[in-house]
């Protein structure tokens, strides 16, 4: 009989490898830890093993293949495993104006953030409800709860990744099986850099958290049984008031937030 794994995509870095290392540290479960370049990923993987001792598996995968899925599940059987909870962390972001990207990139973020994400999910959900138990845990983001100007893509992404989970969690209610999103605020990681977004106003004005405080709330919604989990006291609150405040006004804050500040001055 196979042993229970935890599967953590885009694992070799920030909020990923934050949250790889919390889970291990509290459930003891062998980690497998994916993502492209492989020596971030075994440098991460073996400061992981090192802290908390338990068993590491780096996988250098880009899980936007259409095999993705098949691998993970034959290199975890391969060591005795199975997925008991998936964590579906790795995600691209997209700074600046739509008709300003060509159609790889936006692909690419599509493929990442929506069909990787979906698939896996597909794949590994099916095992943990033939065994009634585990769960997967998404990571969507804030932006999520609005349309974002400046960065519309990666924000409509987030918004179908809490829309697919939210109704995922619903249809596999009792079955012991749970689904949770997590919604993040500003984290401080290399993403920002990476989307060309750090020349944003939001970048000055917001607070962002660190990874290791998200991993740490991910850890303590995922007990608690949440389906939605908002990390810290900014973000709840964000929320809330996107959720109240009519579309008419929102889009446009947030585009001003998302905006560059150059191009303002313009
Ligand atoms: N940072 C924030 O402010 C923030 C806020 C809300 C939500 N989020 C979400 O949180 C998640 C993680 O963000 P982060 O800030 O930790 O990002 P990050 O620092 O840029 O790390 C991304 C990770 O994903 C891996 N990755 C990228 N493309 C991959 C692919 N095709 N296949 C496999 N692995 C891949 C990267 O490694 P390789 O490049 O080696 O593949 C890296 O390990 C994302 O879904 C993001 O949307 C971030």
């Amino acid at each position: 009989m196979s042993r229970p794994a935890l599967v953590v995509t885009g694992a070799s870095e920030g909020i990923g490898l934050a949250i790889a290392g919390v889970f291990a540290a509290k459930t003891g479960h062998p980690v497998m830890m994916i993502a492209r370049r492989s020596e971030p990923l075994e440098a991460a993987a073996r400061s992981i093993t090192d802290r908390h001792g338990v068993t590491t598996i780096p996988l250098a995968l880009d899980i936007t293949g259409t095999d993705a899925a098949q691998i993970i599940e034959t290199t975890l059987a391969a060591h005795g495993l199975h997925a008991e909870i998936l964590i579906n962390n790795a995600g691209v972001g997209l700074g600046g104006t739509f008709a300003g990207h060509d159609e790889a990139t936006i692909a690419n973020l599509i493929d990442l953030n929506v069909r990787a994400l979906t698939l896996l999910t597909r794949h590994f959900l099916i095992g943990m409800l033939a065994r009634r138990s585990g769960g997967i845990i998404n990571v969507g983001s804030l932006g999520g709860f609005a349309p974002g100007p400046y960065q519309a893509a990666y924000y409509a992404s987030k918004a179908y990744v809490a829309s697919l989970t939210r109704a995922l969690s619903d249809e596999t209610a009792g079955s012991g099986v749970h689904l949770c999103v997590v919604t993040p605020g500003p984290v401080e990681t290399a993403f920002h850099a990476r989307m060309g977004a750090n020349e944003s106003f939001y970048r000055k004005l917001m607070p962002a958290m660190t990874a290791d405080a998200v991993a740490h709330a991910t850890w303590r919604g995922w007990r608690l049984g949440f389906r939605v989990i908002q990390p810290g006291l900014f973000t709840p609150l964000l929320s809330i008031l996107m959720r109240i405040t009519p579309w008419l006004l929102l889009v446009p804050i947030v585009g001003w937030l998302l905006q560059k500040r150059y191009a303002v001055k313009g």
